[in-house]
């Protein structure tokens, strides 16, 4: 994203030279609902962006205006609780890089972006990971990339209320332009991997619905998935969490404790074990058998873990019998936002147009398209001419 509304904006305002700092929202290829969960996610940032330009002040207070929405807010340092609204994400970021051990001073900031909201594209985590990334400059700390990471998503937790794993803030983060990130939640150990899809796009399809469920559904999910854990740890003590699970010993439960629970875990075991293979898939260029696994994910997500919607259901359904397209699947949270399709490159836009027409025609609404292009993740630019 261009950053010179955003600095121009800042100098209008405040009257002086801010500096940038931009952080992407990202995908995910495979790995839904794993995080929290210790286990495997493969996401990668794009070239959709948070901007802030921001300077230090002199005083106790933060000076905030969001671009895109024409509104302005503030607090003081001294006295930060969780609000309502876009300056409560502010105000955790603030909080808890405070925490990881940044100085807060008072600054003003101007922000804006392009990652489109509720569509599953992580704009909050880009929003997060864009401003603790300037703060750690602007303050002269010290914060690794990791901290930045965990900071953000304490930020998700305490400030936004969602209880979400570390993937959107990782990505972020992390992210490098045509890559995808390999990250072992539970270690934090990560690997890039060259997205090896030749011939082939990634292509985004916005239901352009968030269900007003997807909060609370999704920190019910956790729950579900620790409560399964418990009632494994009878019969194997040595399981921290369903990352330790293997689909075999999974399969030991079936019948063994409620059922809703049962599905739920049975889900992230098996996501686990199609992550591996698809990693491998793509590595070795398979991407038949990558569109395989991606597919299998949408039919867990939907069935067994139930984040799924009738608008999700419907697009990945429209893409069955077609022959370019080789995986779909619902991407993110769920309850709303975008499909992940992997869709031959020559048919890309005979695709965005059959299924702009059908969901129109059988749902009624309008979709949005969008070609994935893998960027790199959250940095500071010094300045940026207005
Ligand atoms: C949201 C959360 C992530 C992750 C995904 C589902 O994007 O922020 O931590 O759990 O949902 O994979």
């Amino acid at each position: 994203m261009n950053a010179k509304a955003v600095v121009a904006k800042f100098e209008e305002l405040f009257n002086k030279e801010p500096m940038v700092s931009r952080a992407p929202g990202r995908v995910n290829i495979i790995g839904e609902h794993t995080d929290y969960n210790d286990g495997f996610v493969l996401p990668a940032s794009i070239d959709k962006e948070m901007v802030f330009a921001l300077a230090l002040n002199g005083t106790d207070t933060v000076n905030a205006y969001a671009l895109d929405l024409e509104e302005s807010g503030s607090f003081e340092l001294s006295n930060i609780v969780p609000s309502e609204g876009w300056i409560n994400y502010i105000k955790g970021v603030v909080a808890e890089t405070a925490v990881k051990g940044l100085e807060p001073k008072g600054f003003d900031v101007v922000f804006a972006g392009d990652v489109p909201l509720g569509a599953g594209m992580s704009s909050s985590a880009a929003l997060e990971c864009a401003l603790a990334t300037g703060l750690n400059k602007l303050f002269e700390g010290d914060l690794s990339k990791l901290d930045i990471v965990l900071a953000s998503q304490m930020s998700e937790h305490n400030y936004a209320g969602v209880k979400c794993g570390i993937m959107d803030q990782f990505a972020s983060t992390f992210g490098q332009a045509n890559k995808v990130i390999k990250l072992d939640c539970r270690t934090k150990e990560y690997e890039y991997h060259n997205l090896d899809i030749t011939g082939h796009k990634l292509v985004l399809c916005n239901t352009n619905v968030t269900h007003s469920l997807a909060s609370s559904e999704y920190n019910t999910r956790r729950e579900q998935c620790e409560a399964g854990v418990e009632v494994i740890k009878e019969t194997y003590p040595e399981i921290i969490n369903l990352r330790d699970v293997s689909v075999e010993m999974m399969h030991e439960f079936e019948g063994k404790m409620d059922p809703v629970i049962y599905d739920r875990c049975s889900y992230v075991v098996e996501e686990n074990d199609r992550l591996t293979k698809a990693c491998e898939f793509m590595d070795n260029g398979d991407l038949v058998n990558l569109g395989k696994m991606i597919y299998g994910s949408h039919e867990g997500l939907s069935k067994k873990y139930a984040v799924s919607c009738p608008e999700l259901d419907f697009l990945v359904e429209q893409t069955l019998e077609d022959d370019n397209v080789l995986g779909a699947r619902m991407m993110g949270g769920g309850f709303g936002g975008c499909t992940i399709n992997l869709v031959k490159e020559e048919a890309v836009d005979a695709f965005v147009e059959r299924m702009t027409k059908a969901y129109k025609e059988g749902m009624g609404k309008d979709l949005s398209a969008y070609v994935v292009v893998i960027g790199d993740g959250a940095r500071v630019e010094e300045s940026v001419e207005a």
